[in-house]
């Protein structure tokens, strides 16, 4: 298995990947989590991964198995508000691994590399968003030494 950038060639696996993501979650919280139809969604990430691959400050990497793309991960940098000393984040928008392939330490291999490109960015923190109810990922963040600064609170009305 290794880990490499992502080329344009890989978007149509890397949609793939996204929606395996986006339906893993819908059971956590359903009304949060209600989407628009299949295809148009499809078509807004298509849109965001094709410009994640030409932004100089994002980048999709891919964990390639035997030829195939088993997981990927989405990383860009983004600004905070300006009082704070440190003005940019690194961000980590997606990250999956099809589920054939988890609980082998691809997604920890993911990490490693994203932490290793978001440094050569010159970042020094990095945040992503992680539901309360998604276990494997709480535990593969808090593995990785990441730890909670918000809890985002929502109400139906
Ligand atoms: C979360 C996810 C990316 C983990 O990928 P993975 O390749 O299986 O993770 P790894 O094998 O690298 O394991 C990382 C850690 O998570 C733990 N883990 C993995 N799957 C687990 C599970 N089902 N339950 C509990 N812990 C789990 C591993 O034990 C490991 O912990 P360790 O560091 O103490 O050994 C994967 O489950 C996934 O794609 N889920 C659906 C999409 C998703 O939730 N993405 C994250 C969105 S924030």
């Amino acid at each position: 298995m290794r880990i490499r950038k992502a080329k344009r060639g890989d978007l149509d696996r890397i949609q793939e990947l996204w929606w395996e993501l986006i339906a893993s979650h819908i059971g956590f919280d359903p009304p949060f989590y209600a989407k628009k139809p299949e295809k148009e969604c499809l078509k807004t990430a298509r849109r965001w991964h094709t410009s994640a691959l030409k932004k100089p400050d994002s980048f999709i990497l891919v964990a390639e198995d035997r030829h195939q793309i088993i997981g990927y991960l989405l990383g860009a940098v983004c600004k905070r508000p300006p009082i704070y000393l440190d003005a940019r984040q690194g961000m980590i928008y997606s990250l999956v691994v099809t589920e054939d392939h988890r609980n082998r330490g691809v997604a920890k291999k993911l990490l490693k590399a994203a932490f290793s490109e978001f440094r050569k960015l010159k970042i020094k923190l990095v945040a992503l968003n992680v539901d309360p109810k998604n276990r494997p990922g709480r535990k593969l963040y808090a593995g990785r030494g990441f730890r909670d600064r918000h809890v985002l609170v929502v109400k139906n009305l």
